[in-house]
């Protein structure tokens, strides 16, 4: 801040020269920083007013024109000049009527002429200290004004700077987690193209084992029948080893095209299906009668509890298929583990609620470990590796209803042992998006 002292400006106001004059000389010999301004008319003193704020006016009251009551009024009135303290300044007129006026119109004090030096000096000062502590406190509150504009400023540039830097943060994030799916996306590709590798090596070795064997066999043959020492026992040997490498064949590509098959439902896609309507519990029984033979055999209970009423609009074959997957599943994995079988029993219950159907299948079989339970949907995972199992079943079967019936699937063990699948998907596909 400046330590130059800054003037105090004081207005007198008289239409004699001469008074301005000693009114001027008394106050600059006060040894006050005083700056006097000097008015010779009503009209001036107000103009100057409105110019630039006074410390004080000292007023003569007598003044032709505009007296200074009048000029004290028009002061009082305005709003930029209405609190400047004035001092009337009277030769003649300090009776009571008189003094009352000058109070009315807005006189804070009377000063008689000729002037006492002791008593201007005294009330000058008063003003004068007043006028500076005020200014004083006009300049704190700058101060103070422009010092929250400048953290206003400040605190603004940090909120962007930091704003720049989450938006910075939340991209990098964005692309971390872009590499993580891609990495993770490479790492399923890799998976399944190892696992379709391991499935089909099998059935292929084996084709081409029993290829080469009967090659072999028929190559020893056509030697021994250039010799012409062929007997009837090298004939049958032969018929009987074709036959079983042939056989071999066949039930290898046979197993080759089923994987394919999987492979290739596994890959599909299905949005260009329309959705039909069709009655749930006929769809099932359907199902299940088309395994009635296999089902048979393994002397396998059902239990239905399907609300006959129940039509849906969606994808009856998939549905079909599922529950052959499935059925399939207890016939293969559930019911042939167990040392001491239960009769085995295969449950499927169906409701209707909130336009989903609720599908609930179950058997009584040996169940998954709680290690296996996680993993049984992942495309590969089988627990019959080398026996005619490639861990597609389920994949397909959680395809199809999340897939193709919008739904959803979750495998649990019940208490009482087993497998159980909970379904759920909307009863009406049409309105899905
Ligand atoms: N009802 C069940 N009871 C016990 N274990 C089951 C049952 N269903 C499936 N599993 C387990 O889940 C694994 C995965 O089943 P999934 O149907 O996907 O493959 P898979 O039957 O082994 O082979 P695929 O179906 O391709 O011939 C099975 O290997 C088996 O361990
Ligand atoms: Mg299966």
């Amino acid at each position: 801040m400046s330590q130059v002292q800054e003037l105090v400006p004081i207005l007198v106001v008289d239409d004699q020269a001469s008074n301005l004059l000693t009114m001027e000389g008394l106050l600059e010999s006060m040894g006050l920083p005083l700056q006097v301004v000097r008015a010779e008319d009503g009209n001036r003193a107000l103009r100057l007013c409105l110019q630039q704020p006074f410390a004080l006016i000292l007023l003569d009251v007598q003044m032709p024109g505009m007296n200074g009551y009048e000029v004290a009024e028009l002061l009082r009135s305005h709003p930029k000049t209405g609190t400047l303290p004035i001092i009337f300044v009277t030769a003649g007129l300090t009776n009571t009527p008189h003094v009352i006026r000058g109070y009315e119109s807005g006189a804070v004090d009377y000063l008689p002429k000729p002037l006492d030096r002791h008593l201007l000096t005294s009330k000058v000062r008063v003003f004068t200290e007043l006028f500076q502590q005020r200014r004083q406190l006009e300049r704190h509150e700058e101060h103070l004004e422009a010092e929250v504009k400048r953290r206003s400023a400040e605190l603004r540039a940090l909120n962007a700077e930091l704003e720049h830097r989450v938006e910075e943060r939340s991209q990098q994030l964005k692309q971390a987690l872009l590499r993580v799916v891609e990495a993770e996306q490479h790492a399923a590709l890799g998976r399944m193209v190892a696992g379709i590798a391991h499935e089909m090596n099998t059935p292929i070795g084996n084709i081409l084992l029993a290829s080469s064997t009967l090659s072999a066999e028929l190559g020893r043959m056509a030697s021994l029948l250039k010799g012409e020492r062929v007997s009837r026992q090298d004939l049958l040997a032969l018929g009987e080893q074709g036959h079983s490498a042939a056989l071999m064949i066949e039930s290898n590509a046979h197993r080759a095209a089923a994987l394919v098959n999987n492979f290739k439902e596994l890959g599909s896609r299905s949005e260009h299906e329309t959705p039909t309507r069709f009655k749930i519990a006929n769809a099932i029984e359907a199902s299940l009668t088309a395994m009635s033979t296999q089902l048979r055999a393994a002397r396998v209970r059902l239990e239905l509890e399907v609300d006959a009423d129940i039509t849906s609009l969606g994808f009856p074959e998939a549905l079909h298929r599922i529950i052959t997957l499935l059925v399939n599943n207890s016939l293969v994995h559930a019911f042939q583990a167990q040392l001491q079988p239960p009769q085995p029993c295969i449950r499927l219950q169906a409701e209707a609620r909130d336009q989903q159907l609720l599908l609930s299948y179950s058997d009584n079989g040996c169940g998954v470990s709680p290690a296996n339970l996680p993993r049984l949907f992942d495309p590969f995972f089988t627990t019959r590796l080398g026996q005619g199992g490639s861990g597609l079943g389920l994949s397909i079967v959680r395809k199809l209803a999340v897939e193709q019936m919008k739904g959803e699937v979750r495998a649990c063990t019940p208490v009482g042992g087993g497998l159980r699948l909970d379904f759920r998907w909307p009863l009406d596909l049409s309105l899905e998006a």
